[in-house]
């Protein structure tokens, strides 16, 4: 193994593999950036290419190419030395034997299974006679057979059990499958599972190394199940951090020093395939903060490119204002309403060249929509609704040289002295203009969110586990899943003397990946006084929103008591209510 490791080191230059994360710098016979590892503003992160090592003097973080990349990916070793390995080219002898195939860590096995059923999909669509129209579809949409390969896109055909029984067929387990997001569990039978991704054209995701961690599937027929569908969560998929095409992009990216963010997968290959190759699209959600922080480790320039319609329109606005926020320099390439990236390149290319050569800068763009929807002279209030409208975005802008730029446009169309606008501007406060946010998780209520955060840091910081089990019912928690956690975690808790994350997955391996997933929230952070605050906050919104929905329920009740006349009903709801409170 010692071998291995060495004849690894070899062979990849830390330099190439830090590059493919973050632009470097040459400083003197050193490298040096801005730190991946924690947020700073003068480059503190260097990187010896003659030593084959890097060194952070802001955070103190250090090493190998190994570890740089455990950092960076979140693995355990074993993951990174498989990744690197292959990278490398070098064999793992200690890979192929048996018993440690029985003993593998479970994230590497999630990636075993995603590279293998990228094959499987991909080999299905080059080659069976029953992906022939998904072939035609595919060249009907001018999706040439370089993209295919390249993108490896695939097939999964209409069957409930292809994939998994293929992936049993190569020594997996149907948690396993499961684990990795490609088996949904039947409501009908325990333990039975069925395939996720039935007539879809499927799209791999690969994460900055171009390690597939995930899958995108498109309807081949209409179906109630949506367009897209996408894996879960899993141990080494989170949408939220996780760009299309940003493998392939990335190099570009640096090159050209600009990002183009698109909306869909399609448009990401059909951009590329033009030959403009530093593209990337979220997938399945919005843009979030974690995307932005890694696109910015490769440059600070951005273009959107999103539909027009009422809904993108929103969409682009919540992405601008989050991305000014992150300091970037933002611009917008509008096409033809109704066009998509793909749409446009498909029927006009040199329209497209043109939609590029005329992109504008977000705030530039913010100006031209509000001022084209008031026509004729402005009243006072018209300028006062513009002014609100367009300084909250510009207070957005981390530049003042920006900010004082657009101040000076705004006074000039508003005939308005720049003073009152500053004033305005300070007043502004900065919550106020984050109204647009993008969520990085949607369609998730609140009270889950913190409910997963809870349950996550009980998980990873077990000194809390005694109180909590102390002050919190069980009962309400509202996510199924949290309560199957807690509930288990209690059994164990009240056997064991010490909690050992580890041995407490092993016993109850079917929530395994949801601990994973929940512990993740929590592995990086270690301020005491910090986590504390956390947890009694959550805690304390758990008890209250309990509280309030109780609240909620009898209101209703007791109105409805009130309307019918029925006054001792409504007495009565008010002793239940008064007991359901205190009781709880
Ligand atoms: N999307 C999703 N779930 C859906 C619909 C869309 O996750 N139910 C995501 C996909 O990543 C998709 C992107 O949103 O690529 C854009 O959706 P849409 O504009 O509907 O699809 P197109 O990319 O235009 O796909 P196509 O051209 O194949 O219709
Ligand atoms: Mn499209």
């Amino acid at each position: 193994m010692a071998d291995e490791i060495e004849e690894i080191k070899r062979r990849i230059n830390i330099v190439d593999l830090i590059s493919s994360y973050l632009t470097l710098k040459k400083a003197g016979s050193n490298y040096k950036a801005l730190c991946p590892f924690h947020q700073e503003k003068t480059p503190s992160f260097m990187v010896s290419s003659e030593k084959q090592i890097f060194k952070c003097f802001g955070c103190g973080k250090s090493g190998s190419i190994f570890d740089f990349l455990m950092e960076m990916e979140n693995l355990e070793f074993p993951e990174a030395l498989r990744i690197l390995a292959e990278r490398a080219g070098v064999q793992l002898k200690t890979f192929e034997r048996k018993e440690y195939k029985i003993e593998k860590d479970q994230k590497t096995k999630v990636y075993e299974i995603n590279r293998l059923s990228a094959r499987f999909f991909h080999k299905i669509l080059i080659g069976k006679p029953k992906a022939e129209f998904v072939r035609d579809y595919l060249a009907q949409r001018k999706i040439s057979d370089k993209s295919i390969k390249e993108f490896m896109l695939g097939f999964a055909p209409d069957s409930y059990d292809l994939l998994s029984n293929f992936l049993v067929s190569r020594g997996y387990g149907k948690l396993d499958i499961h684990q990795s997001g490609f088996s949904i569990a039947s409501e009908k039978k325990e333990g039975e599972y069925y395939d996720r991704f039935r007539d879809r054209l499927m799209f791999p995701i690969s994460d900055a190394l171009g390690n597939i961690v995930g899958f995108s599937g498109r309807a081949m027929h209409k179906t109630e199940a949506g367009k897209y569908i996408n894996s879960p969560d899993t141990p080494i998929f989170l949408k939220s951090r996780v760009l299309y095409g940003l493998d392939k992009a990335k190099q570009v990216i640096k090159e050209k020093k600009r990002v183009i963010v698109v909306e869909g997968q399609m448009d990401v290959i059909s951009v590329h395939q033009a030959g403009f190759l530093n593209v990337v699209a979220s997938s399945g959600t919005a843009l979030t903060k974690a995307h932005l922080e890694i696109l910015g480790r490769f440059t600070k320039n951005l273009s959107f490119c999103f539909d027009q319609d009422e809904a993108g329109e929103e969409a682009t606005k919540r992405a601008i204002d989050l991305a000014h926020q992150e300091g970037f320099d933002v611009k917008i390439i509008l096409l033809p309403s109704g066009n998509d990236p793909d749409d446009c390149l498909r029927e006009n290319r040199v329209l497209w060249e043109e939609c590029l050569k005329e992109q504008k800068g977000a705030i530039d763009y913010y100006f031209e929509n509000i001022f084209a929807k008031k026509k004729g002279p402005l009243e006072a209030a018209d300028k006062r609704e513009i002014a609100k409208e367009l300084l909250a975005t510009i207070k957005n802008l981390s530049d003042k040289i920006a900010q004082s730029h657009y101040i000076k446009k705004l006074a000039e169309k508003l005939e308005t002295p720049e003073r009152f606008l500053y004033e305005a501007l300070d007043k502004i406060d900065k919550k106020q203009s984050e109204r647009n946010q993008a969520p990085a998780l949607p369609a998730k209520s609140m009270i889950e969110n913190f409910e997963d955060r809870l349950i996550g840091l009980i998980l990873s910081k077990p000194e809390f586990q005694a109180d909590f089990f102390k002050r919190v019912d069980l009962e309400n928690l509202e996510n199924p899943r949290n309560k199957e956690i807690a509930e288990k975690l209690k059994i164990y808790y009240n056997k064991v003397a010490v909690f050992n994350l580890n041995s407490f997955k092993k016993k109850f391996p079917d929530i395994a990946m949801q601990i994973d997933l929940l512990v993740l929230q929590y592995e990086k952070i270690t301020d005491q006084e910090l986590l504390k605050a956390e947890y009694e906050e959550y805690v304390r919104r758990i008890t209250t929103s309990k509280t309030e929905k109780i609240k909620k329920l009898y209101e209703e009740k007791i109105k409805e008591a009130e309307k019918s006349e029925d006054k001792d009903r409504v007495k009565k709801l008010i002793k239940d209510f008064q007991k359901a409170i205190i009781g709880k």
